[in-house]
């Protein structure tokens, strides 16, 4: 059956002009988020298990924003980092919190740039848990009411999309009705679905400062071995009123995304989370692989697999090699 010699795959892959021309899929600069860590006050810190990646103090936060826009991205996603903590997380939702100040830097400096807030109590939590805590649990109904009140904070400062990740039930529902009864029925949410407990989430957490003091997030985050759980996640918060929904870790769940697209169509993000950003560093820096190339390749993996948004702290870097 073989239409060998007359069928030569290879015909379409021999110049790099011919490769661009059947090329079925692209990164472009306006569909990447870049992550930034924003804290009070102080010089920029570099994060050692992110090489590259710096928590940046507010007043950096109007220049980032221009050097977001310079590249084109398609906006920032902005995590918060406090300088007291509670048992309560009320730092997520105070209005002169460090992610509100540097909302309204952001939108001063580049208005266009779309800007993204987490919305979740770990990074403000004394517990590092997501939401408040019941003896050792984390309580699910009471949390509801501070996520709403974070993401109304958030929208209130400017942020065009509000991001919850917390993996709540019902949280999208409240988000939506808390943002709509304030006055901001325009404010997109982004949720994070289809979050599973994972690994990969380890450099953040020292970025964040968000590692939870006992236990884990297994109570709310997905379990890594469920894929039909994961479509339930995404159907549910679509219902709720979920403009965006996203898959997270990304390497990981090419299998979700595929299936979410699928099933859904767009948009749907992937978050390339700081350990499979950290890997590719790390492994670059002791010269096992091409980090640039690897980058790119774990990157438009994620295009393939039928993310339509991708966030990733590698974008600046990405645009070079778009
Ligand atoms: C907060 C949050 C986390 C990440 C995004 N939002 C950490 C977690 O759930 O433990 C992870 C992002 C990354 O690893 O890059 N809930």
């Amino acid at each position: 059956m073989s239409r060998f010699p007359t069928v030569r795959m290879r015909r379409l892959r021999r110049t790099a002009g011919l490769r661009r021309l059947v090329s079925e899929s692209r990164l472009h600069p306006a569909q990447l988020l870049w992550p930034l860590f924003i804290k009070t006050s102080g010089a920029a810190t570099p994060i050692p298990a992110m090489p590259g990646v710096s928590q940046h103090p507010l007043r950096e936060a109007g220049d980032l924003a221009q050097r977001a826009a310079d590249l084109g991205l398609g906006g920032v996603l902005l995590f918060g980092i406090p300088d007291r903590k509670d048992d309560a997380g009320s730092g997520a939702y105070d209005h002169r919190g460090v992610v509100q100040e540097a909302v309204r830097a952001m939108k001063r400096a580049a208005p266009d740039v779309v800007v993204v807030t987490d919305a979740c109590l770990c990074e403000y939590t004394s517990h590092g848990h997501c939401g408040v805590l019941k003896g050792d649990r984390v309580d699910n109904d009471p949390t509801l009411d501070l996520l709403a009140r974070t993401a109304v904070s958030q929208a209130e400062a400017g942020a065009d999309v509000v991001a919850p990740s917390d993996m709540m039930d019902g949280r999208v529902a409240a988000i939506r009705r808390g943002l709509d009864a304030a006055g901001f029925s325009e404010t997109v949410i982004m949720s994070y679905a289809a979050k599973y407990a994972s690994a990969f989430y380890g450099p953040f957490r020292e970025a964040a400062g968000s590692a939870p003091q006992s236990g884990d997030r297994r109570s709310y985050q997905m379990d890594p071995p469920n894929s039909d759980e994961a479509l339930k996640e995404m159907a549910l918060d679509l219902e709720e009123g979920a403009d965006v929904v996203m898959v997270k870790p990304g390497l990981p769940c090419l299998d979700i995304i595929r299936r979410a697209k699928d099933r859904f169509g767009g948009p749907i993000a992937a978050y390339q989370v700081s350990g499979e950003y950290s890997m590719i560093k790390f492994a670059a820096e002791k010269g096992a692989l091409d980090g640039q190339q690897a980058m790119w390749e774990a990157t438009i993996a994620l295009r393939r697999a039928g993310a339509d948004i991708i966030i990733t702290y590698a974008a600046p870097e990405l645009v070079g090699k778009m």
